[in-house]
């Protein structure tokens, strides 16, 4: 058996060869004229030529070739008390008849549908429904407010809303109707219809002249047959946190992303046709649309939807329940999860309660896994503990250990290697290429392999912008890191203003127009600080104007209150107070690295072009008051 390592040289000295033979796995209508188009490049194409239908591989053609009674959906909710399964053939109707449904409201090929909504069944549906007829989804995590979906219609463009009448949070409901009437008045675009799906818990107001229930408009429809696309045609926009407060539109494809995801499954995580796989994320995320939908499905195997909590609903033995209940082999979780589960079980004793024996491997991503989490979750579950890193824009594996080609030591705090398609490099602030454990910029050698973005919606100039232009001939990635004596990656932190919060990226940019748009805030600065947590918590600095009579703790309170309303309950924004002044260099920009390692507790040198270092006292002491700095 050829190693991981001939896997990646392979891969990246035949490209078209590689990605040609692993797009056997495809059902293609019409197999492509080229495997790899780069002639303009930086825009390269994957399987021009080629039409395909993602959903007609991700259900069709399992009933055909005999899997129609095996499970492909089993959606378990603590938190609505219900679980259910869909045999590959009950799913299939029901897309097919929601994919008609779409049709006879007028949506056609490249008409966008933005899906707003919890972890239910009918969300997984729609996302294939709308696949089946080429119309591209854009789904919005439930927990952004409705400025943010305002940002993600306009940019957008829907012709319809698809969302469901509430969310279900450990002890309360929440409403998404009201957010996402909030949204449309604000919205530039606003879609011709709403089709809202009634839960129980939380039934919503229909406005008879825009919305429509999703029972009437769906259940009955004739079903659509699958339209034939082409490789490039887009399947989806997913929405990101960049650096400023304007969300990024990621693109993906349907040729590129069906090959890249199936390869992944079987090489990256070792799982064949008729495993149960269970990514314990949401459909919001880039975890849920890859791994939730339609990687598990492409390939033939099950895939758990949990609209639940790791702890909370009801305890810390959740996902061991689940792992038991479904005969699940791998899971995919944040680290964040397993820490949230480790500080109520420390010693591990829930999972012994339960029978695992058909648990395989655990996958963490989404944040850096923390040594301690990775060797607390080796030791509770006795299996193989898996990080592996990537992104929103590349949509599956950049680094991991490739089980299903060769399992290799795991070094805990590192995602092992780049995996193959990726030619992962080290770069300084220069461009020059850095040696073995040299810390810089992490970038990938154009072209990207397939299933990557291959552009922000809309915005060609954006994504050269953004990704390309720093260091030409390769994408930045925006972690930094190094690559050890053995070629295993190590992400340390990102350079950029991005923070991590419980495996949730979000842009310091946003939060801070936030906190500037209160009438008493003059200046502020948001960073993030280590959380035994969630990774990351951000923490907010304020300067208020001069003059202002407010008082300081109201201020807090209010900007706190703003930035649950305006981003969302997902900020997790809770720390914040009010200094004199903040600290800046001569230039003015403002030193939020020196805060970071300040609150951390960690060694800083005051730079040389620090304005005033005088300040750093008071800031020490002002975050000192919020139980950061080594303060209580
Ligand atoms: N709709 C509405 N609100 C939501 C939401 C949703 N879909 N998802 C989260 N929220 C709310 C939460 O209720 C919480 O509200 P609160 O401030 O009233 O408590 C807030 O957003 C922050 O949520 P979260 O960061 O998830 O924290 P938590 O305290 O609820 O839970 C963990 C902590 C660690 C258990 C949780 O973060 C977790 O399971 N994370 C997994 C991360 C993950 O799946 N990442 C995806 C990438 S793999
Ligand atoms: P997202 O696009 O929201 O999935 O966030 C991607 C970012 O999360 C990456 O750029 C990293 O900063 C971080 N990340 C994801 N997985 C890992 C990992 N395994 N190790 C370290 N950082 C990670």
């Amino acid at each position: 058996m050829s190693g991981i390592r001939d896997a990646h040289a392979r891969s990246l000295e035949d490209p078209e060869g590689f990605w040609g033979e692993a797009a056997e796995e495809v059902h293609w209508f019409r197999r492509w004229d080229r495997v790899l188009d780069d002639s303009r490049a930086p825009f390269v194409r994957w399987f021009p030529g080629a039409t395909l239908n993602t959903a007609y591989n991700a259900l069709d053609r399992h009933v055909e070739a005999g899997r129609g009674e095996q499970a492909a959906l089993i959606y378990d909710s603590p938190v609505a008390g219900v679980t259910a399964t869909f045999t590959y053939a009950e799913l299939l109707d029901r897309v097919a008849r929601t994919a008609g449904g779409l049709a006879a409201l007028g949506v056609e090929k490249g008409d966008r549908v933005l899906i707003y909504m919890p972890m239910v069944p009918e969300s997984v549906i729609a996302m294939l429904a709308c696949a089946r007829i080429g119309a591209v989804h854009s789904v919005v995590f439930g927990g952004f407010a409705s400025q943010e979906l305002a940002k993600r219609i306009d940019d957008a463009c829907p012709k319809l809303v698809l969302a469901a009448s509430c969310g279900i949070e450990p002890g309360r409901v929440v409403a998404y109707k009201p957010l996402l009437d909030g949204a449309i008045a604000a919205s530039h675009a606003p879609p011709e219809r709403c089709v809202v799906l009634q839960r129980p818990q939380a039934r919503a107001a229909l406005d008879p002249r825009r919305d429509l229930d999703w029972v009437e408009a769906f259940d009955g429809a004739a079903p659509a047959a699958c339209v034939e696309l082409a490789a490039t045609d887009p399947l989806y926009i997913l929405y990101t946190s960049g650096t400023t407060g304007v969300p990024k539109g990621v693109v993906r494809d349907h040729g590129g992303h069906a090959v890249a995801l199936c390869w992944s499954l079987r090489n990256v995580y070792g799982v064949a046709p008729g495993d149960v796989f269970w990514a314990a994320s949401d459909i919001g995320w880039v975890v849920g649309h890859s791994y939730i939908v339609y990687a598990p499905l492409l390939h033939g195997c099950t895939t758990v939807l949990y609209e639940g909590k790791p702890v909370g609903t009801p305890d810390a033995a959740a996902f061991w329940r689940v792992a038991e209940e479904h005969r699940v082999n791998v899971l995919f979780t944040a680290p964040t999860a397993l820490r949230a589960i480790k500080r109520e079980d420390p010693d591990a004793e829930l999972p012994k309660r339960h029978d695992l024996s058909a648990f395989r491997t655990l996958f963490l991503a989404g944040e850096r896994a923390d040594p301690d989490t990775v060797v607390w979750s080796q030791r509770a579950l006795g299996v193989p503990v898996i990080d592996h890193w990537w992104q929103t824009e590349t949509g599956w594996p950049m680094a991991a250990n490739c089980l299903g080609i060769e399992a290799l030591p795991v070094k805990p705090g590192s995602p092992t290697l780049p995996v193959p398609g990726y030619d992962v490099r080290i770069l300084d602030e220069d461009g020059r290429e850095l040696g073995a454990g040299e810390t810089g910029h992490v970038v990938v050698r154009l072209p990207l392999p397939p299933g990557c973005m291959p552009t922000l919606w809309e915005n060609d100039a954006g994504f050269v912008s953004s990704y390309l232009e720093r260091f030409p001939g390769f994408y930045q990635t925006g972690d930094a890191g190094h690559i050890d004596e053995d070629g295993y990656l190590w992400i340390m932190s990102r350079t950029d203003d991005i923070i991590n919060v419980a495996g949730h990226r979000l842009s310091t940019g946003r939060l801070e127009e936030v906190l500037a748009g209160h009438p008493d805030v003059a200046e502020c600065a948001v960073f993030g600080a280590a959380d035994a947590l969630k990774g990351q918590a951000p923490i907010g600095l304020l300067v208020l104007k001069a003059g202002c009579d407010s008082a300081p703790e109201a201020v807090v309170r209010q900007v706190v209150a703003r930035v649950r309303e305006q981003v969302g309950p997902v900020a997790a924004f809770k720390k914040a107070c009010i200094v004199e002044r903040l600290p800046k260099t001569r230039s003015g920009k403002v030193l939020r690295g020196v805060m970071q390692r300040m609150a951390d507790g960690e060694p800083f040198a005051v730079p040389a072009t620090i304005d005033d270092p005088a300040i750093l006292d008071e800031i020490l002491e002002a975050l000192r008051g919020l139980g950061l700095a080594g303060g209580s």
